[in-house]
């Protein structure tokens, strides 16, 4: 009985520490469903309401809207609600706006339960990553924020092939309503999340964090040195807004954060999660081969995510980006040019699919996890809300405009320029990657928030 309470003492923080970032990743699994279900829907939501594309395209975008306010409002949100009741909100409109979207009578319902989803997931996207860099310890911490860039692309393969299920019966309904289920799984793991040690300590609550690192860490002493060190930097309270207009390092990562969302979605993934089959039609394909194709691009962008999990706390961030932005370049370049030639035989067609899965794997092993966790790193804790809440909003209009310009892209200047011009923009940002972005690895926030508000270059705050 003893040995056994020894290796449970042991055995038990890690164990919480795990429970806690795979709930808390959940929350990528709802964004995930969110991106990946409307793609399969929306032919069956015309032919119901025989509506425009234009109404199509405001469904779609809704939800971008609504993610863009609530991450937002989610910085004060998680600030004064706290991180774990701001996720559990996420929850419960997150359950509202599936169940809405799946009961809608008319365009306009649909378009407002879509904002309603959006405005859920604006608060989770914010407030998962928030929670997870406070609770995991340093080693892992990179790999855990990674977990919930998984969690996403599980959600994306998850909707991708719950559509091409249900469109046999076509039934659109069941499409966006079945995502109701994990949403209630969702908020009743995260009910049984601790609350943040940091936001407690902010809140004053000493004891209850003091008692949620132990649960966290078990190792007394490791819990001592960081109730002090979170204790130390709560001595100077400033707030986001504030710290923003008074201080420019602090408006500097900002600046990056800014930054490396918008390389994020201008690396061109999001055509491919919008519009796969589409692209696939341009290779020549027939629609069944649209859908098998673009369930393949969900599985990739799924098994290639383990890549960066693996190697994100050992070669650090900077040289995954690199590779990942290369990789990406590549991939779209043979596109482009493929298209170029025009693909006329069947080697051709699978060369094709083969480059634009080289390109799924360059994100997923790279700028998908990665901007994340820089994102949730380089803030000092006194901005912390605010900065990642400009950064994920950032994300979401990011989104909005690559989402709705690639058709206008490939109508207005062709199929192969459109693949090229994103290619350009992915060898762009190997070079800001050099200037601008930090290595973070294995370095405490702490010590990033030094060398950041000492005035350091952003790329040395990691040092
Ligand atoms: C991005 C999303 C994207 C997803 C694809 C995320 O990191 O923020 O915009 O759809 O990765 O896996």
């Amino acid at each position: 009985m003893n040995t056994n309470a020894i290796a449970s003492s042991t055995a038990q923080p890690r164990a919480t520490v795990i429970f806690t970032c795979v709930l808390a990743a959940l929350a990528g699994l709802m964004f995930g469903l969110d991106i990946g279900v409307i793609s399969g829907a929306t032919q069956f939501i015309q032919a119901e309401f025989k509506i425009t594309d234009h109404m199509i395209e405001w469904i779609v975008s809704a939800m971008m809207f609504g993610a863009a306010v609530g991450a937002v409002g989610a910085g004060w949100l998680s600030a004064t609600l706290g991180r774990k009741r701001s996720l559990i909100l996420g929850g419960v409109l997150f359950v509202l706006g599936s169940l809405l979207s799946g009961f809608a009578w008319s365009p306009e319902t649909l378009i407002a339960a879509r904002v309603v989803l959006g405005l859920a997931i604006g608060v989770a996207t914010f407030t998962a990553p928030l929670y997870l860099a406070e609770v995991a310890p340093e080693h892992i911490r990179g790999a855990m924020i990674s977990t919930y860039q998984l969690m996403i692309t599980i959600g994306i393969l998850v909707a991708f092939l719950s559509d091409t299920a249900l469109s046999y019966h076509g039934s659109w309904r069941w499409m966006l309503g079945v995502i109701a289920i994990p949403g209630v799984l969702f908020l009743f793991g995260v009910t049984l999340l601790p609350d943040s040690p940091r936001w407690l300590m902010m809140r004053g609550r000493r004891a209850e964090a003091v008692d949620v690192l132990h649960r966290l860490r078990g190792d007394a002493q490791v819990v001592a040195r960081e109730a002090a060190e979170i204790e130390e930097q709560l001595k100077t309270p400033q707030r986001g807004w504030h710290l923003f207009l008074e201080n420019r390092n602090f408006r500097r990562s900002v600046g990056l954060g800014v930054l490396l969302q918008l390389m994020q979605q201008f690396t061109g993934m999001n055509v491919v999660m919008y519009y796969a089959p589409r692209i696939f039609q341009a290779m020549g394909y027939a629609t069944d081969a649209q859908m098998w194709f673009t369930a393949l691009v969900g599985l990739t962008n799924v098994l290639a995510t383990f890549i960066a999990i693996a190697l994100i706390d050992r070669w650090g961030r900077k040289p995954i980006l690199y590779t990942g932005f290369s990789v990406m370049a590549v991939g779209l370049g043979v596109v482009g040019s493929m298209m170029n030639m025009g693909i006329q035989s069947h080697a051709a067609q699978i060369f094709t699919v083969g480059m634009l899965l080289v390109f799924i794997v360059g994100f997923a092993m790279s700028a998908g996890p990665l901007v994340w966790t820089l994102c949730s790193e380089i803030q000092p804790l006194k901005g912390r809300d605010f900065g990642i809440g400009c950064s994920t909003f950032v994300n979401w209009i990011g989104n909005m405009i690559v989402g709705a310009t690639f058709l206008s892209l490939l109508n207005g200047i062709g199929n192969a320029s459109t693949f090229w011009l994103y290619g350009a923009l992915n060898l762009a940002f190997i070079a800001l990657t050099f200037w601008l972005v930090p290595e973070t690895k294995g370095v405490t926030l702490e010590q990033i928030e030094r060398n950041l508000l000492s005035g350091k270059r952003l790329r040395d705050i990691g040092q």
